[in-house]
């Protein structure tokens, strides 16, 4: 569920970056954008969430973060 969840907010989150990206008019474009950003929290608390409930997606995050220094 968690991740499923984690989908539907980063597919909200380009769909709004997509809108903004389309719209000539300034300020729906800032509205639009501010959306993004909020989509962007939702998907780091459910990320947040499954990190804190799936050990073994932590290792591989945690190993493959460390791997990339
Ligand atoms: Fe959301």
């Amino acid at each position: 569920m968690l991740r499923a969840a984690m989908i539907a907010e980063l597919d909200a989150v380009n769909i709004y970056e997509q809108m903004a990206n389309l719209t000539k008019n300034e300020k729906i474009r800032k509205i639009l954008l501010d959306i993004a950003r909020e989509e962007k929290i939702h998907v780091a608390m459910f990320e947040t969430v499954l990190l804190q409930t799936d050990r073994e997606f932590l290792k591989i995050y945690a190993d493959y973060a460390l791997a990339r220094r």
